[in-house]
């Protein structure tokens, strides 16, 4: 089969696979770890399907060369995963634990000798419980913590390591774990959840800041949101004032502060949450990026819901046949709308798509293949997304696919399946699933179309 058209990248596209520290690494207690609000959540009963958590997950610790090696198989140029700061700096602020470090040194280490470059993130939702005792993100003094850390980690690393992300997804952190009490910490709480989001974006600012002068090496910083389109279920004007806070809610929030436009005022008007602003937070939340990150999963059709709590709406359901195991819709034209609005609205100058992918219920064959069409069209299709808004002006300089490996999809459990790379569990054996061959199969036909042109414009 022809690979998807990916002439509009140009050939310096960075092509990459992502991961997190807690979804992957297992060896919560080693080698002095503390834990983290994710080992606290994962103990509340019902809060993770089948009990599960992440003790042991894809046992990242120790196979890491075995997934280097992976990697380098795919043929990617970049590996996104991210940094547990649980592992850094156990007390969460204070001394530096030199064995965790060592972990990650190691990494970095292998990843260059394998010609992969790493992307670390600083913050993937794994706040040391410490922290989270004191009053997590909800409290200033985790911001400074954060940066405290971030400088730690780029101190030790930032001669190895250049693209740096600080936050992943801070709306996670702020709405699901905050607001809507699906996530660790498990609060619901609206007064809660808007400090929080205020905090994260603050830890957001002093990181860039302590990131820029810690690192020994060149630095190109950015920050990860999760975004989605909105769009109004009906023509009704209470559905379509929905759909606007909706917005608001779930990119507006993410957007306008770090990119140096403060908070939405329609959305302050809704929470009605003074926010924890000591004057001249703007300023530091709205730090210059090297690059935007994006995480791409789906399209949100919204309802007005006047009855429920701020900031009153529903998702639909989408239209489209085809969902994912996750029950999300398929729609990859959301995507392209988002790139080229960061493009056209924010003037973002540079973009990374930084997650996209999809759990599909795979099944292993008797000889051991995992044969996953579902993934592989979600693939192809959300590529020339990304190639229709290249083409369209957007700059777009890297993708990652989440993930490499089947991993802890938080409170799912082990049973979403995310990974390129199958994992069975019990053995943690790991195998190339077709989606995994075809992203390796395109990646290849991508680099030798720019070889080619290169050589014909010499
Ligand atoms: O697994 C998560 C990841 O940790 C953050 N972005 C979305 C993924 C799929 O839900």
């Amino acid at each position: 089969m022809p690979a998807p058209d990916t002439d509009a990248f140009g050939p310096g596209f960075l092509w990459g696979v992502a991961t997190s520290a807690y979804q992957i690494e297992g060896a919560t207690a080693e080698d002095g770890r503390s834990p983290s609000i994710w080992d606290t959540f994962c103990r509340v009963p019902g809060a993770i399907d089948n009990g599960d958590d992440g003790d042991a997950a894809c046992d990242h610790y120790r196979r890491w060369p075995e997934d280097v090696a992976l990697m380098r198989g795919l043929g990617v140029d970049s590996y996104r995963f991210s940094l547990a700061w649980p592992r850094i700096v156990p007390g969460g602020t204070g001394p530096v634990n030199p064995a965790g470090l060592a972990f990650y040194d190691r990494l970095v280490d292998a990843l260059l000798e394998a010609g992969i470059r790493p992307n670390a993130t600083l913050y993937h939702w794994d706040l040391p419980q410490v922290l989270q005792d004191r009053g997590g993100w909800s409290e200033r003094a985790t911001a400074e913590a954060f940066a405290e850390y971030a400088g730690a980690a780029a101190a030790a690393l930032g001669d190895r390591v250049t693209d740096w992300c600080t936050l992943n997804e801070p709306l996670c952190s702020a709405w699901i774990g905050h607001l809507e009490g699906r996530m660790a910490p498990g609060v619901r709480d609206l007064t809660t959840a808007v400090r929080a989001s205020f905090h994260l974006h603050l830890g957001h600012g002093l990181a860039a800041q302590a990131v820029r002068a810690a690192s020994p090496g060149p630095v190109r910083l950015g920050i990860v949101n999760n975004l989605s389109t909105c769009e109004p279920g009906s023509t009704d004007p209470a559905d379509l004032a929905a759909t606007v806070r909706a917005d608001g809610h779930i990119n507006r929030w993410w957007l306008d502060p770090v990119l140096g436009r403060g908070y939405p005022q329609d959305m302050l008007d809704v929470y009605r949450v003074e926010l924890p602003d000591r004057g001249g937070d703007l300023a530091t939340i709205a730090q210059p990026l090297d690059w935007m990150g994006v995480n791409y999963y789906f399209r949100q059709i919204i309802a007005a819901d006047p009855t429920g709590p701020a900031p009153y709406f529903r998702q639909l359901p989408g239209p489209n046949p085809e969902h994912t195991a996750m029950g999300w819709e398929v729609h990859a034209a959301g995507l392209e709308e988002l790139l080229l609005r960061l493009t056209r609205e924010y003037g973002v100058r540079e973009l990374m798509v930084t997650e996209n992918g999809a759990a599909y219920h795979d099944t292993v064959a008797a000889d051991g293949s995992v044969t996953d069409p579902g993934r592989t069209a979600y693939l192809e299709q959300h590529l020339a997304a990304c190639a229709r808004a290249t083409a369209a002006g957007a700059p777009l300089t890297g993708y990652y696919a989440w993930s490499l490996l089947d991993n802890f999809e938080w409170a799912y459990g082990y049973d979403k399946r995310f990974g390129l790379v199958h994992v069975d569990y019990p053995t943690q054996r790991r195998t190339v699933k077709a989606s995994g061959r075809r992203y390796a199969e395109i990646i290849h036909a991508h680099r030798e179309a720019a070889r080619r042109q290169a050589r014909l414009s010499a």
